[in-house]
């Protein structure tokens, strides 16, 4: 696929997810193929308050490309000059106009944008203007059953000079309930003469081949599909080659974990790793035998050295055969 000037190796994409989706967790993505991964969104109003090198969100390094990074603001100037800033820090610039979340949208930013089409067409026309680079934006299908216009904001998005659009084909009002409605990926294909990435509900290989079947996607976006299941990625581009995918053995989910755990250290730093982690290693064993028992452990590990015990602790259980369900 290709976004603009940006050639990608495949067509896999890691979405952009607040709270997951920082270095050490695109990292361990790249670990199996991902084509391009994103930042969590960043405040456009924030960064330029604090600079570029003080946003924790923004943390990255060369091994960590593609990268797309996304933004998340409601005022064009404040969203261009943020895009100037971040030029270059990565290959591709997102604006979030899907976040549901209440301060987001009360700030007019998020998916309230799907609200005031004219407000997109100023922000991307901004953005354009203060970028050469290539820029996309992410979707929700509109902000309630009633207002449904998703069509709508992308063409003026794409007149403004968006080069690929992003939909996650739930309304606002949806959150993340309910089922996302890939016809709505359909027909946002038919109508584009750019690259459609299909965000939502991709949980396995299958889910992402019956998506680009229906949709005629040009990109897949994985976001909770991935949660301790990174190898969803190696699955998805294995089964686009119509190859067989090998299972994910307890010692390659037990070396993935500790990696994640590691590079979580190393960039996070001990503190940071022991609250982030928890709900990334229990992830990595959910419904295994004994997983109940890991996760109280994991919450009570004081430090880093108890938590990677447990981990140990419990993959040689699984390994051996010996833990109880
Ligand atoms: C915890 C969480 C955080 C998210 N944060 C963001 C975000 O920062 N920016 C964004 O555009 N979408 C965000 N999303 C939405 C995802 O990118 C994606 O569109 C959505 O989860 C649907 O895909 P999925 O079913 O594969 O998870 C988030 C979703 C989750 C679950």
């Amino acid at each position: 696929m290709k976004i603009q000037n940006l050639n990608l190796v495949n067509n896999i994409l890691l979405a952009p997810m607040a709270g997951i989706t920082d270095l050490p967790s695109r990292l361990i993505a790249r670990q199996y193929g991902v084509g391009l991964a994103f930042t969590e969104m960043v405040s456009a109003n924030g960064l330029i308050r604090e600079g570029i090198r003080s946003v924790e969100l923004l943390r990255t390094i060369p091994e960590d490309r593609p990268l797309g990074i996304q933004l998340f603001g409601e005022d064009p100037a404040v969203l261009a000059e943020a895009a100037r800033m971040v030029e270059g820090w990565g290959d591709l610039l997102d604006i979030n106009m899907g976040c549901p979340v209440k301060k987001v949208v009360r700030s007019g930013a998020g998916s309230a944008l799907m609200q005031t089409p004219q407000r997109v067409a100023a922000i991307v026309a901004a953005v354009r203007k203060a970028t050469a680079g290539p820029l996309t934006v992410k979707l929700r299908a509109g902000w309630d059953a009633q207002s449904v216009n998703f069509l709508e904001v992308a063409r003026i998005a794409v007149a403004e000079g968006a080069d690929a659009v992003i939909l996650h084909p739930r309304t606002r009002s949806q959150a993340f309930s309910g089922q996302a409605d890939w016809r709505l990926i359909a027909e946002l294909k038919a109508a584009l003469p750019v690259p459609v990435i299909g965000s939502g509900d991709v949980f396995c290989a299958a889910d992402g081949l019956r998506m680009l079947r229906e949709t005629a996607c040009d990109g897949i976006m994985i976001g909770r599909g991935s949660y301790g299941n990174p190898w969803l990625i190696r699955d998805l581009l294995l089964a686009l080659q119509e190859r067989p995918a090998p299972p994910c053995t307890p010692r390659e989910r037990l070396a993935t974990a500790m990696r994640h755990l590691q590079l979580t250290v190393t960039w996070r730093g001990p503190r940071r790793a022991l609250l982030e982690m928890r709900k990334h290693l229990c992830w990595y064993v959910r419904g295994m035998p004994g997983a109940a028992t890991f996760r109280i452990q994991v919450n009570q590990a004081a430090d880093i050295p108890e938590l990677m015990t447990a981990l140990e602790h419990f993959f040689r259980a699984v390994e051996k055969g010996e833990s109880q369900p």
